[in-house]
C-alpha cells in the first residue's frame, strides 16, 4: 500500500479492502473517473475490481458498488443509513422550492406524498389521456414533415418531447422565449452538475425569471378554462395549491423527464431503425392496436424493455452514507462515504443475460418479463426502493405514446442511423448527433 494509501485511508479504515486503481497524490484518481464517460468508467472498474471498486475524488472516497444485493440494500432496506446530497446543490439554483427529488429526510417523504406524481388518480389521468395525446402528437409531428435524410433529429426529438411535456403539463406548448429561458437554466445547471462547480452564469436569474414567469401566466388563464385535461387544469380544479405551488410543481416536472424521455425514444428508434424486420414487424402491430393505451402497451414493451436494459439513460446514481458506517452486502462503508450505483455492469452482466451488448427484444419472452420487473436485481433504470423514479409511469407513457405517433402510421417512413455516440448531459446518457429522416 502507498503512502498516498495509507494517508487517504486513515479517515476511511473500514475501505481499506475495497479493491480500486492506485491513487495518486493529490488528485486522487481524478484522472481515472474523469479519461471516460462515467457509464464507461463503471463498467471498466466493474471488470477489473469486482462488485465494489473504490476510487478517490482529491482525498474523498467514493465506491462503485456493482452488488446486487448491497444495491438492493442501499436502495432499500437500509436506505435509513443514506441520503442523497448529489445533485441536489446542483440543481437547486433553478427550483423555487425542493422537490421530491432534492430532499432528505422528513421533508423528502412529505414532498414525494404530496406530489402530483403520486395521487392515486395518475393513472387514469394518464391513459385517459393517451387519445388526444395521440392527436397532438400526430399534428405537431405532420408540421415538420418532411424531414429530409441528414436532419437533425437529436434537436428535434428533444423540442417534440418537451412540446409534449407542455401539453400534459400546462394544456398548451410554451413561447419560444420560455423554451429558450427554460434551456439556458437547464444549460447552467448542467455545468455545475458535470464540474461540481458551485458557478452560475450572470444572465441566470433573468432566465429564470422569464420561465416562471410564463408557467405563472399560464397557470392563471388555466383557471379560467374549467374543461381542460392537462396538469395544470386539474390542480386548478382539484388541489388545494396555491398558484405559487401550482408554479413549481408544474415547473419541477420538466426536468425528471426530458432528457431521459427523450434519451430512451432515440435509442430505441435507432435500434429498431438498424433491424428493419423488426421494425417492420412493430409497426404492422401498431397499426391495428392505436385506439386505446392497453393495445400498445404489449406489442411496445419488448423494444422499450430492452432500450432500458441495453441503453439505460439515467447510467449512475448516487449516495452518501450519514454518520455511522453501515454494512451493505460485503462491504462495510464508513460514514460520510459516497457510493456511486451503476447500472451498466448489471444490465449487461454476461452472467444473467445471453449476449448482453446486444439489443434484441426478442429475447423478452412473458417469462423473462416477469422474472425482471423494473427495479430488479438485473433490471432497475429508474432506481429501486423507496426513492425509485417518481415519474416512471409518465416516462413509459411519454415513449409509448411518441412510439405509437412515429410508428403507428404506416405511410410514416422513419429512418434513424445507428447511433455513434453519447453524451453526459444532466444525469442523462443521451444519444448524440441523431441523424436521420421522417416524411
Ligand atoms: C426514461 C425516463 C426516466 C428515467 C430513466 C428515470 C430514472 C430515474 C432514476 C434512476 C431515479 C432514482 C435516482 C436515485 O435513486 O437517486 C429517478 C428519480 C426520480 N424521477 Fe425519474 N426517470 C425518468 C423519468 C422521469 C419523469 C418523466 C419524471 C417526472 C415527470 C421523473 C421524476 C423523478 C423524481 C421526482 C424522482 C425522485 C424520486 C425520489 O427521490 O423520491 N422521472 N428517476
Amino acid at each position: 500500500m502507498s503512502m498516498t494509501q495509507k494517508l487517504l485511508l486513515s479517515s476511511y479504515p473500514n475501505l481499506k479492502d475495497i479493491p480500486g486503481p492506485v491513487p495518486s497524490f493529490p488528485l486522487g484518481n481524478l484522472r481515472d473517473l474523469s479519461s471516460q464517460s462515467i457509464w464507461k468508467v463503471s463498467e471498466d472498474v466493474s471488470a477489473r475490481y469486482g462488485p465494489y471498486a473504490l476510487l478517490w475524488v482529491l482525498n474523498q472516497p467514493v465506491v462503485f458498488v456493482h452488488d446486487p444485493k448491497a444495491i438492493d440494500e442501499i436502495l432499500g432496506a437500509k436506505s435509513a443509513a443514506f441520503f442523497k446530497d448529489e445533485p441536489l446543490a446542483a440543481m437547486r439554483p433553478a427550483l423555487r422550492t425542493d422537490t421530491a427529488f432534492t430532499a432528505n429526510g422528513p421533508e423528502w417523504q412529505q414532498l414525494r406524498r404530496t406530489s402530483f406524481l403520486s395521487e392515486s388518480m395518475m393513472g387514469e389521468w394518464l391513459t385517459s389521456g393517451f387519445e388526444p395525446g395521440l392527436r397532438f402528437l400526430r399534428a405537431r409531428i405532420a408540421r415538420d414533415l418532411p424531414l429530409r435524410k441528414g436532419a437533425n433529429l437529436e434537436a428535434w426529438l428533444y423540442r417534440l418531447v418537451f412540446d409534449f411535456n407542455s401539453q400534459m403539463w400546462l394544456g398548451r406548448t410554451v413561447s419560444e422565449t420560455a423554451f429558450g429561458a427554460y434551456n439556458k437554466i437547464m444549460d447552467a445547471i448542467n455545468v455545475r452538475l458535470t464540474t461540481a462547480l458551485p458557478v452560475l452564469p450572470p444572465r441566470f436569474n433573468h432566465y429564470k425569471n422569464i420561465w416562471y414567469g410564463a408557467l405563472e401566466e399560464i397557470v392563471e388563464q388555466v383557471r379560467h378554462e374549467p374543461d381542460g385535461h392537462s396538469m395544470a387544469h386539474h390542480l386548478a380544479r382539484h388541489s388545494h395549491f396555491t398558484l405559487a405551488d401550482q408554479v413549481n410543481h408544474l415547473s419541477n416536472a420538466f426536468p425528471g423527464g426530458v432528457w431521459s424521455v427523450t434519451a430512451a425514444i432515440g435509442d430505441t428508434l435507432a435500434h429498431l431503425c438498424a433491424q428493419p424486420r423488426l421494425l417492420a414487424d412493430l409497426k404492422a402491430q401498431l397499426a391495428t392496436a392505436t385506439h386505446s393505451y392497453e393495445t400498445v402497451v404489449d406489442p411496445l414493451e419488448p423494444s422499450i424493455r430492452e432500450t432500458f436494459r441495453h441503453s439505460a439513460p439515467v447510467p449512475t446514481f448516487m449516495r452518501r452514507v450519514k454518520e455511522n458506517p453501515v454494512t451493505v452486502g460485503q462491504v462495510t462503508l464508513d460514514g460520510g462515504v459516497r457510493v456511486m450505483i451503476g447500472v451498466y455492469p448489471l444490465h449487461r452482466s454476461a452472467a444473467h443475460w445471453s449476449e448482453p451488448e446486444t439489443y434484441r427484444p426478442e429475447r423478452w419472452t412473458r417469462q423473462l418479463l416477469q422474472e425482471n420487473p423494473y427495479g430488479s436485481d438485473y433490471l432497475f433504470p429508474f432506481g429501486r426502493g423507496p426513492r425509485a423514479c417518481l415519474g416512471s409511469d409518465v416516462a413509459l407513457f411519454q415513449i409509448r405514446s411518441i412510439l405509437t405517433a412515429l410508428l403507428g402510421d404506416p405511410a410514416r417512413r422513419v429512418s434513424i442511423d445507428p447511433v455513434k455516440d453519447y453524451s453526459f448531459y444532466f444525469g442523462c446518457r443521451m444519444p448524440t448527433g441523431l441523424r436521420g429522416s421522417i416524411a
